[in-house]
């Protein structure tokens, strides 16, 4: 059979798996059903309150009823889980962050309204100082400009409680303090929510993609003397990828769940280090920069939208994601119904 073979004719040609949409679709290797995504939503006091967020566009921060409308409007297209972030009256942010211990804050709200009207969305909060503190920083902060981490941790694990008191699924610390998610499980067990899930943002980086999620919260660090003008002491360094695989370490064995790389699409090598290293659910942050980029190039008919915002999930999920929080999480479920339903 050799023999007869034409001559200069490849025996193996991938091009035959790749002739048809049928084909391409069966033999597949990623593809990312909308359950898989989160929704972060931006909360604000009031009532009928939508107010655009400028370089975030197509999202906005949104009144308590908005937020359980758009919560409505996601589960509707398969998207059944939020992460909220408050974004508060700046007269009560303070030094010692303490609106962050009130039990019927704003955030707080917002998770009995929309656990009510949803009963089968999973709500994710966050927790760290940042919407709370007038320093803009996850942490409390001394008057040196140090951020203070175990007396930090002491407000998150309280935080944590009260979060699953209102109704929280699963609590996301973004603080990157050390000790939080034992701190924090302790908290919860102790309380009688051993069920509360603990989402760890595992590997955040000090990343200037946040840009537009600061704005879009006013919580950027503010610039006053001895605080410091970044996050730079607690969120990781950029040039480090064995370092996360030691904040995988310690979140597993501090009983997080779910562990979280963040940014995404810069940090797809980063995911796929702890998918070889962990047998927990990992997930990725695709955060408001890497919105911002996409939605602005398409804004300026520079790119594609909606393929190259499929094409920037699909990679998040192909490095090893299981869950995915995207402001793109509507445009993407709306794209999946018309597309691959
Ligand atoms: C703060 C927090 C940040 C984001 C989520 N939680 C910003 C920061 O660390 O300064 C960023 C999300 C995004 O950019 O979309 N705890």
């Amino acid at each position: 059979m050799e023999a007869n073979r034409p001559p200069n004719r490849p025996l193996r040609r991938l091009r035959r798996l790749r002739r048809s949409e049928t084909i391409r679709a069966m033999v597949r290797e990623t593809s990312l059903t909308p359950d898989k995504l989160i929704l972060p939503q931006f909360v604000v006091d009031g009532e009928h309150r939508c107010e655009s967020i400028e370089a975030m566009p197509g999202r906005s921060r949104l009144s308590i009823d908005e937020t359980i409308a758009e919560c409505r409007k996601a589960i509707d297209l398969g998207v059944r889980s939020f992460a909220l972030f408050p974004a508060l009256d700046p007269a009560l942010k303070t030094s010692d962050a303490r609106e962050a211990l009130n039990e019927d804050n704003l955030l707080c709200r917002a998770v009995q309204a929309i656990k009510e009207s949803c009963p089968s969305a999973c709500v994710v909060t966050d927790i760290a100082l940042d919407p709370y503190s007038d320093k803009g920083h996850d942490g409390l902060v001394d008057e040196h400009g140090v951020i203070l981490n175990d007396e930090t941790v002491d407000i998150l694990a309280k935080m944590a409680v009260i979060h699953a008191k209102a109704g929280a699924d699963m609590v996301a610390p973004s603080d990157m303090m050390d000790g939080r998610v034992a701190a924090i499980r302790n908290a919860l067990d102790s309380a009688g929510f051993a069920d509360t899930a603990i989402l760890s943002y595992t590997a955040k980086y000090a990343s200037a993609f946040y840009g537009p999620f600061r704005d879009a919260l006013d919580s950027a660090p503010v610039e006053a003397p001895n605080v410091p003008g970044d996050k730079k002491t607690y969120q990781m360094d950029p040039g480090n990828a064995r370092e996360a695989i030691l904040e995988a370490m310690l979140d597993e064995a501090e009983g997080a769940d779910i562990l979280m790389v963040k940014p995404a699409m810069p940090y797809l090598d980063i995911i796929a280090r702890l998918r070889d290293r962990t047998e927990l659910p990992i997930a990725a942050y695709q955060v408001s920069g890497e919105y911002a980029m996409i939605k602005a190039a398409a804004r300026n008919g520079w790119l594609d939208e909606s393929e190259c915002m499929v094409e920037s999930l699909t990679s998040i999920a192909r490095a090893g994601a299981d869950i995915i929080l995207t402001y793109a999480a509507l445009d993407y479920a709306t794209w999946w119904q018309k597309n691959r339903c």
